[in-house]
């Protein structure tokens, strides 16, 4: 590719060129900053699409600490809600615990992603920060070179080049900056879960004060608060389904099959708002490096939302390139960025293995044609030793929360 292929409309640049204004994107923008560090923010989508997307909602303690570290809680401080229960409904009988007082005795916050992103935004935008909304990243180019830069294209077709000391990925799984890693320089881990969910976003209030898992042969069913209005739901169907292929009813009646309503009580009903379904897969790309691009959150790893783990995992490995880059731009001290990327393996690799765990001891692995279900044995006894062992408990607790 070489310049005279494109008609340049300018060429803008900053030291360190963010892809995409997710969480990952803006921690990562907003700690440059109060850095005094020169950073621009490119983004694709536009800048309402990008406040009112809803995503995930919970907050692990640590990333409740990082975003207090740096001044950038006082939404969630406001608004968020703790949450530290969890309620196992099964085929032999239902059971609560209490991780916020189990394990490393933390509760989650539950505070809604997409306003969480809007007060980030807010935050950089107040503090001067550059960000370029409707623009998409094409490639990144040169990253390791001596000129690494970014083409870009606009909502109007025009494309146009950034450059950069640095380049940050956090541009999610199908994002210019995982694309950009030539396939030599990594190693592609990858897993596909078999299970799939239809997840809902259902304009109802909370059934139970807990967030709830429901493991039942027809498959699992999830709760999760987001608000006092809005509550979110999973339920694991076949694999293929097209989320607007179940009426409103009978997701209803199939979420009240599993979740035991006629035992439990009823669930509390409500416009189904949002719907999607989620293959569960997860994959880590190492490095997290490539010259001068870094990945960062869902552009380094994704993790299956078995276990909340992905905004989390997003905020901390902002926090820990936010170092690095400071070390590098500031200090003069390269060597800085080096850790960056094992260091948030090891985390990465922690937070796939407890999801990998969950997705477990959430669902049902058919046994072959004919023969005893071995694997649903070994996995009801996972949950009699999460019902009774406090050992067993602690662990839970430490790694449901834990980041
Ligand atoms: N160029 C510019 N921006 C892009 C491009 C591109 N080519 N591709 C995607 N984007 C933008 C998206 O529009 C989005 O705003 O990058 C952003 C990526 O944000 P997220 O998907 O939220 O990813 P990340 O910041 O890594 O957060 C990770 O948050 O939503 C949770 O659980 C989810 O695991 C995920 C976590």
């Amino acid at each position: 590719m070489t310049d005279s292929q494109y008609a340049w409309p300018a060429h803008d640049s900053a030291d360190v060129v963010i892809l995409g204004a997710g969480p990952a994107g803006l921690v990562l923008g907003n700690l440059l900053l109060r850095a005094g560090i020169d950073c621009a923010i490119l983004e694709r989508s536009g800048l309402e699409c990008v406040r009112t997307r809803a995503r995930a909602g919970f907050l692990a303690a640590n990333t409740v600490r990082i975003l207090a570290r740096h001044g950038l809680d006082e939404g969630l401080r406001r608004y968020g809600q703790e949450h530290r229960v969890c309620e196992f409904r099964t085929e032999g009988g239902r059971f609560r615990l209490d991780y916020g007082r189990l394990g490393s005795k933390d509760p989650h916050t539950v505070y809604p992603q997409h306003e969480l992103v809007a007060d980030l935004l807010t935050q950089f935008l107040d503090a001067g920060g550059r960000i370029r909304f409707d623009t998409e990243a094409v490639a990144v180019s040169d990253a390791d070179g001596p000129a690494p830069s970014v083409t870009v294209r606009e909502a109007d077709g025009r494309t146009g080049r950034w450059r950069a000391r640095y380049v940050a990925a956090c541009d999610g799984r199908h994002g210019a900056g995982r694309r950009s890693v030539p396939p030599g320089a990594v190693r592609h881990y990858r897993r596909d879960h078999g299970v799939s969910w239809l997840g809902l976003l259902a304009e109802a209030p909370p059934s139970l004060d807990a967030v709830g898992y429901a493991l039942h042969p027809h498959g699992y069913a999830g709760h999760m608060a987001r608000s006092a209005e809005i509550t979110r739901y999973y339920l694991q169907c076949a694999r293929g389904t097209r989320a607007d292929t179940w009426s409103e009813d009978r997701v209803w009646d199939a979420l009240d099959l599993r979740m035991r309503a006629a035992e439990y009580g009823p669930l509390s009903r409500g416009r189904l708002v949002q719907r999607a379904v989620v293959d569960l897969a997860s994959d880590v790309l190492e490095p997290l490096r490539h010259g001068a691009l870094f990945l960062v959150g869902d552009a380094a790893a994704l993790i299956s939302p078995s276990a909340a783990k992905g905004a989390n995992l997003a905020v901390l490995e902002a926090e820990i390139l936010a170092q690095g880059l400071t070390a590098a731009l500031r200090e003069g001290d390269p060597t800085a960025l080096d850790a960056y990327s094992d260091r948030c393996l090891a985390h990465i690799w922690r937070a796939q293995e407890f999801s990998h765990w969950m997705i477990g001891l959430l669902h049902e692995t058919p046994a072959p044609q004919g023969a005893p279900p071995f694997q649903e044995r070994l996995r009801r006894s996972r949950i009699s030793a999460l019902r009774d062992s406090p050992t067993q408990q602690d662990w839970f607790a430490e790694n449901y929360v834990g980041i």
